[in-house]
């Protein structure tokens, strides 16, 4: 059975965060169904490194050799100001020209309110459009109303858990056609749990 890789890429800076609680639910379901995930969380890379782009920093070397590695990508962010993080915006312009060519990629991201939401659609899939990706999934999009605060953790509505569950459904499919066999199975085993 070949090995796939995703990247899972978090943009809040927040340590507790509502994206990333999404995030870290889709790396779970990617885990049961023995696709490995490389988180990457930009929040706790060295600002300096990330500021002065110092690629060379063992810390944002390591974060972009994953990115170069991976099969396909996982982008969460909240929505600020209209748009994605600066936060990520700061990470995706170390990559190279081409750093997301072949690499299909589900955007998730959280909103105050759904009024903002789309606003992926007009910052961050051009954005990503630019760095080769070509292959943008569908966003798993949510607003806060959508996750509630649950002692330390968040807890999703079930219609959420449904989205979620058919992103990380969606992406699983795609993997490489090296092994349409296998990720189709994969998929189909997502969909039966979220219905189980
Ligand atoms: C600086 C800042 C700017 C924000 N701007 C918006 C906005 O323009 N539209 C919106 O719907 N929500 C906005 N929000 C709310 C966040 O998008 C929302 O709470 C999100 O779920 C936070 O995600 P996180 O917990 O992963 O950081 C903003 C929040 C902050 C802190």
């Amino acid at each position: 059975m070949p090995m796939f890789h995703i990247a899972t890429l978090s943009g809040s800076p927040a340590e507790s965060s509502r994206s990333g609680f999404l995030l870290q639910s889709a790396e779970a379901q990617l885990n049961r169904i023995g696709i490995a995930t490389h988180a990457i969380a930009i929040n706790r890379l060295p600002p300096a490194q990330l500021l002065q782009f110092e690629t060379a920093g063992i810390e944002l070397k390591n974060a972009l050799s994953i990115i170069a590695a991976a099969d396909a990508l996982i982008i969460a962010t909240p929505i600020y100001k209209a748009a994605y993080s600066g936060v990520l915006k700061t990470f995706l312009d170390l990559l190279p020209q081409d750093g997301l060519s072949g690499k299909p990629i589900l955007p998730i991201a959280t909103a105050g309110s759904a009024a903002h939401l789309l606003a992926l659609d007009y910052t961050l899939k051009p954005l990503l459009t630019a760095l080769g990706a070509r292959h943008l999934l569908a966003s798993v999009l949510a607003t806060d109303a959508e996750l509630r605060k649950d002692g330390v953790r968040y807890a999703a509505e079930p219609t959420l858990v449904a989205r979620l569950t058919a992103g990380v459904a969606e992406l699983a499919a795609v993997l490489p056609r090296r092994a349409p066999t296998f990720s189709t199975r994969a998929a189909s085993r997502l969909q039966t749990a979220a219905h189980s």
